[in-house]
């Protein structure tokens, strides 16, 4: 029997895939998704050896798509007890403010920040009727106001944006064993991060998963680096 039943946005590679993985390993039913179901099922294939997986696909971006997730979770589980929005798009280093193709920063304001709000939005309710919930928003250093440069000004804004959302949505848990809390996984090896990364996956994974089984009713609403509190 697993402990809680977890779902990872963008779980068919990269983080994404690493966070699913050590849910499983720590006996959580991990939720894979993937915008592409055959991605999605190579992943579940992988992944299965290490614990109990089911699959269904998830576009963030599409709310016909978010609407049958939740459909699915409902009549198959009715709970969730985490979620890990993890997708996101467009580490935005080839523009700055100036010269930005603004629909691109649509794009990736779509995903990165619509994306995490229209799931919490689904799944909060259900967390609040069950009495429990862990929601763990991957952001980004790229995010944090005192970090700021120049560059990737689409995927820094996005991630601010989403870091502003815990907080929001920090403030409506009321109680109820839910906490929800932003994390940066630093520079992680993936095809978003590149090859020069210093991070693996797994290790861009543990604060992650760690928040993912936060104790300690005091965290909420935070930002978070190597189970750190870090700056907004
Ligand atoms: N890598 C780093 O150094 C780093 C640093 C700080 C923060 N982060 C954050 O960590 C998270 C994971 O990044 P990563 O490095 O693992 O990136 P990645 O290797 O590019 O993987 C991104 C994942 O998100 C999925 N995705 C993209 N758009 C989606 C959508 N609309 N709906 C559902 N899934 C979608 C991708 O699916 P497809 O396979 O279909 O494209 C893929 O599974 C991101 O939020 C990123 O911003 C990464």
């Amino acid at each position: 029997m697993y402990e809680k039943i977890a779902l990872v946005t963008g779980s068919n590679r990269g983080i994404g895939f690493a966070v699913a993985k050590g849910l499983l390993l720590k006996g959580h039913k991990v939720i894979v998704t993937s915008r592409k179901e055959i991605d999605g099922r190579k992943a579940v294939k992988y992944l299965s050896v290490f614990g109990d997986v089911d699959y269904h696909t998830l576009d963030v971006s599409d709310d016909e798509s978010i609407r049958q997730l939740k459909e699915y979770i409902e009549k198959e589980y009715s709970q969730l007890d985490i979620l890990v929005n993890n997708a996101g798009i467009n580490y935005d280093t080839w523009q700055t403010a100036l010269n930005a193709d603004l629909d691109e920063v649509h794009e990736t304001i779509e995903t990165n920040v619509f994306g995490p709000w229209k799931m919490i939005k689904a799944f909060l309710p259900m967390m609040k009727k069950n009495k429990y919930g862990r929601i763990v928003n991957v952001s980004s250093g790229s995010g944090a106001m005192n970090e700021m440069g120049a560059g990737t000004p689409g995927y820094s804004i996005s991630k601010t944006a989403l870091n502003v959302l815990t907080i929001k949505f920090a403030h409506e848990v009321n109680g109820n064993d839910i906490l929800i809390n932003s994390v940066c996984p630093g520079w992680v090896k993936t095809d978003m991060g590149g090859a020069s990364a210093p991070r693996t996956p797994e290790e861009g994974a543990e604060t992650i998963i760690w928040l993912a089984e936060l104790e300690d009713p005091n965290l909420n609403g935070k930002f978070f680096r190597d189970k750190k509190i870090i700056e907004w």
